[in-house]
């Protein structure tokens, strides 16, 4: 007789969990470690030592599919090291996308695929696994689902992750988010604060809340300047960050509210994806590049100093070296302080799909190197303004060189390592002049 669901942790009580993809897999694999946790299972560190290996996947390019299933693939090798293996399952937006079909043919090494939404539901699944039942794929969407991550289960250190919004209904073109994470829902007020004060008492002093389009945060009356404003009122919350912004979702009233909040950092993250309006267009991205430039200078107005990152997709189909040049253009006018760069990698049910990926291989490539050298001066031309100059930077953590380093971040996220001294403390602020930049990296002397 198959387990009953309350029996998993007897039988399966050693789990393991991978995470591949953007923050939310992190923040999720958190959520995961909790709900296992609460039935009596125990993290491992090793597949080896796990009775269920869990694997938390990303869906947006090709190229992450193809590593998991890899992966999957040498995984699935440790079965026959011993008598009796360890279970695999797939959760996240690959689970999500493909759900029962990573279960057919007879060489499935997946014991279970459990999508976005159905992560309460683990311990039953696994209980079920364990009793060989077939066919336990779950994929249901539950739109109004969201997650809380269980203190026991928060990793050590002083940053965190804490997801306030689920899913995303912009559908843009090219991405297969919106049908891997469901529609949009921002999750109650009260709960996020509970995980963030939750945070605070156990010694975190950094927040970065998660949303696909986290501006548009809104649960009763209470909008994204208003979440801002109650996390940032958090006793021992030093720094608040956000990820990810939607162009149109920030305003001048917006920024103002920021302008206002000194823990909140003046580095935004604000994909463009391309400097091209016809692409833009046919992304659905829903500004023209005028409007996201206006943005920009509206933020720099309202809050002086505001640096701006970015992500950008060459190859688009239809893509031409002029589009592409507009694109160049951009950067090199608006010197994103960072860029995230990709080649475009056609989603299998998106609509940009439908049409060809026409732009060859090659020329992405010949795109993407160009677009990064461009970038990389920008990067290296902010890391040269600050040689010299005096800044506040949040110790956060040891070096990971030695023990007699302290690295730390400016207000617009740059790092800076210090010699350590008796009296700093770990999640504390000191003022600095930086005097060297080795890498992306700055070197800093503490000013008393
Ligand atoms: N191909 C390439 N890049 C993509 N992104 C999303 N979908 C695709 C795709 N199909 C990029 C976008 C997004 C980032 C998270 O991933 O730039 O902002
Ligand atoms: Fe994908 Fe666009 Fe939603 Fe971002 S805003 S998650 S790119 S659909």
């Amino acid at each position: 007789m198959p387990p009953s669901p309350n029996q998993a942790s007897i039988y399966m009580k050693k789990f393991y969990v991978e995470t591949y993809g953007c923050q939310m897999n992190f923040y999720d694999s958190q959520v995961v470690d909790g709900v296992l946790e609460e039935r009596g299972m125990v993290k491992v560190d090793r597949p080896e030592d796990s009775d269920v290996i869990l694997i938390n996947t990303c869906s947006v390019r090709d190229k992450a599919e193809q590593r998991v299933r890899g992966r999957v693939n040498q995984l699935a090798g440790l079965r026959y090291d011993r008598e009796e293996g360890p279970l695999i399952g797939l959760l996240g937006c690959m689970a999500q996308r493909l759900g029962g079909t990573l279960l057919e043919g007879k060489k499935s090494p997946l014991d279970f695929v459990v999508g976005t939404d159905q992560y309460m539901k683990l311990p039953e699944i696994i209980a079920r696994a364990h009793g060989k039942e077939a066919d336990l794929y779950f994929t249901d969407f539950d739109h109004v689902v969201t997650y809380e991550a269980q203190p026991k289960s928060m990793p050590p250190g002083g940053s965190h992750y804490v997801a306030v919004m689920h899913g995303c209904d912009k559908f843009c073109t090219y991405c297969i988010v919106p049908f891997t994470r469901g529609r949009e829902r921002s999750k109650p007020v009260d709960v996020i604060l509970r995980e963030v004060e939750t945070i605070a008492d156990q010694d975190g002093f950094e927040v970065t809340l998660l949303g696909q389009t986290i501006s548009s945060y809104k649960h009763e009356d209470v909008d994204f300047a208003g979440l801002l404003e109650q996390v940032s009122q958090v006793r021992g919350i030093e720094s608040l960050r956000f990820m990810t912004s939607y162009p149109t979702d920030l305003t001048a009233e917006l920024f103002a509210a920021m302008e206002k909040l000194p823990k909140v950092e003046r580095r935004i993250h604000l994909p463009v994806q391309s400097g091209s309006d016809r692409i833009l267009k046919i992304m659905n991205r829903r500004y023209t590049l005028a409007e996201y430039e206006k943005i920009l200078d509206l933020g720099r107005r309202e809050m002086p100093g505001l640096i701006f990152s970015t992500d950008i997709i060459v190859g688009f189909p239809g893509e031409t070296e002029e589009d592409f040049q507009a694109t160049l253009d951009l950067v090199k006018r608006q010197r994103f302080v960072s860029a995230y760069m990709f080649k475009y990698s056609p989603r299998e049910g998106t609509l940009s799909a439908r049409n060809e990926d026409d732009v060859p291989t090659e020329v992405k490539e010949e795109r993407l190197s160009r677009l990064m050298e461009v970038q990389s001066d920008n990067t290296q031309n902010y890391l040269q303004e600050r040689m010299g100059s005096e800044m506040e930077i949040l110790l956060d953590e040891t070096s990971k060189k030695t023990k007699n380093q302290l690295r730390g971040r400016t207000r617009d996220q740059f790092r800076v390592v210090v010699d350590r001294s008796p009296q700093m403390r770990i999640g504390s602020r000191i003022r600095v002049r930086i005097v060297e930049i080795r890498g992306e990296t700055l070197m800093g002397i503490p000013l008393s």
